[in-house]
């Protein structure tokens, strides 16, 4: 893990709202397992604390990270040009494990896909990608996705199935329970209680990527975390034994 210097060579928006950022670093960053994220330092002088953002995409010097603009960090990057310099941190924390066996379902609600990403590319068609976003108008967002089967509910109805990601995913949830099924999720916290509670009486292996605020991203200053199960030592740190967990090990 290193703080590598880089310059921005896109910053587009995909959809409204939602930007895809790729930054050309001075180095590799190196191996990055699915899950993992990086701390960006955004290029402006009134935006002093990095902002953890899960690596979407790396390859050799080029880091490419998909962003939704909620607050005054992600407003401000959205209007980086470019060239632009930033600071990247990472590859930071605990990413997803990938089974030997089974089935791969991945669960994505809304920029939850950004966390899921890097993992769909891993897996290929071993995957199945349950995605839950607001309207079709986000379609765009799974663009560059490719031989992978996807199954969308949007809230409106306007594609796919109407209403939740977990709602459709409970209804065919009975098609993989005998296939040794894995499952990889990554949106809101309510997506994510909702998926446990559906899955309670089932307990099917369930790796989550969950977010907290952060200030370090480096475990240092215990800003992020997490409530677990663990009796001797229940509070972890999300960027440091996560962003990654077993849904089980987790207080919810
Ligand atoms: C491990 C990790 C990976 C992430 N990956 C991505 C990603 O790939 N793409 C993406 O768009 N976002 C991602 N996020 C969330 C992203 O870091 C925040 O949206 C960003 O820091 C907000 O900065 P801001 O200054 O724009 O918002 P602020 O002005 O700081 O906050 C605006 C609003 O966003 C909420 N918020 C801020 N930070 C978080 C957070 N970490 N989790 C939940 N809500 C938050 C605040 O409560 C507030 O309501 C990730 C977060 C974590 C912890
Ligand atoms: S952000 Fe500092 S310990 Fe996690």
């Amino acid at each position: 893990m290193d703080d590598i210097p880089g310059k921005i060579i896109d910053n587009s928006a995909t959809i409204p709202g939602y930007h895809r950022l790729t930054v050309r670093l001075e180095k590799p960053i190196g191996k990055v397992v699915p899950g993992q994220f990086v701390m960006l330092k955004i290029p402006d002088r009134e935006i002093f604390l990095r902002r953890p953002f899960s690596v979407y995409d790396a390859r050799d010097t080029k880091l490419t990270i998909l962003y939704r603009i909620v607050g005054k960090g992600t407003d401000a990057l959205s209007r980086a040009q470019k060239q632009a310099p930033v600071m990247v941190l990472g590859p930071l924390g605990h990413g997803f494990t990938i089974p030997d066996l089974g089935v791969c379902i991945v669960i994505a609600g809304g920029i939850g896909y950004a966390g899921v990403r890097l993992l769909l590319r891993n897996l290929g068609e071993k995957a199945i990608l349950f995605l839950g976003i607001g309207g079709v108008n986000e379609l765009p967002l799974i663009s560059d996705l490719k031989g992978i089967e996807v199954v969308t509910a949007t809230l409106d109805g306007s594609y796919g199935y109407h209403g939740t990601v977990v709602s459709l995913f409970r209804e065919h949830f009975g098609s993989y329970r005998t296939k040794d099924p894995t499952i990889f999720a990554c949106g809101p916290k309510g997506m994510i209680i909702s998926l446990k509670e559906f899955l309670e009486p089932h307990k099917v292996p369930c790796q989550v990527s969950i977010e907290e605020r952060m200030a370090c991203g480096l475990g240092l200053c215990f800003g992020c975390v997490a409530e677990t199960k663990d009796e001797i030592n229940p509070y972890k740190r999300v960027c440091k034994e996560g962003p990654v967990f077993e849904l089980w090990d987790l207080s919810l």
